[in-house]
């Protein structure tokens, strides 16, 4: 394959990789908070698990590609890192700055997938592509569990908080 490719397809395959790194950090810190909303705790739980999956995929090809996941935390996951900092952030309403941080990041990584599957194609890694498709379908199929998340877990909160119950988190 001709070596610019190939680059901009390494490139891709670093980059999906510390963003799934970042990922994981993020539920899995949730989960660890998470008290007061179990159907929130419940779909972060078999995320992260997909995600286990996703990020060997993406070792996988790097491997294939004589390359290894990039050390460096680089500034494409500026966003994202900022998007966490709020979500980590002790506030009465943190429950609702994760979920709107979750329904962000699954479409992030969406986008990222549909990217890197471009690139996949164009690299001609056809060996690669059929995992990265199912992991695109993983992150669709989660931006579309914490989208529907929203309503009832702001529901939650103004019942909780109505109620004079612990409602952060
Ligand atoms: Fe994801």
């Amino acid at each position: 394959m001709a070596e610019d490719i190939r680059g901009l397809y390494v490139t891709a395959l670093q980059n999906t990789h510390a963003l799934e790194l970042q990922a994981l950090q993020i539920m899995e810190r949730q989960v660890e908070r998470l008290e007061r909303y179990p159907d929130m705790a419940a779909a972060l739980r078999r995320h992260i698990t997909e995600t286990h999956g996703q990020r060997d995929r993406l070792e996988e090809a790097l491997a294939a590609m004589n390359s290894s996941p990039s050390t460096l935390k680089e500034g494409v996951l500026g966003m994202m890192g900022n998007l966490a900092a709020l979500a980590h952030t002790p506030a009465q309403d943190e429950i609702l700055k994760n979920a709107f941080a979750n329904r962000a990041f699954e479409n992030y990584e969406a986008a990222a997938y549909d990217a890197l599957i471009t690139l996949t194609e164009a690299a001609g890694h056809s060996a690669a592509l059929t995992g990265f498709q199912q992991s695109l379908k993983e992150e669709l199929t989660m931006a579309q569990t914490v989208a529907d998340l929203v309503r009832p877990t702001t529901l939650r909160y103004i019942e909780l908080t109505t109620a004079g119950a612990k409602a952060d988190r």
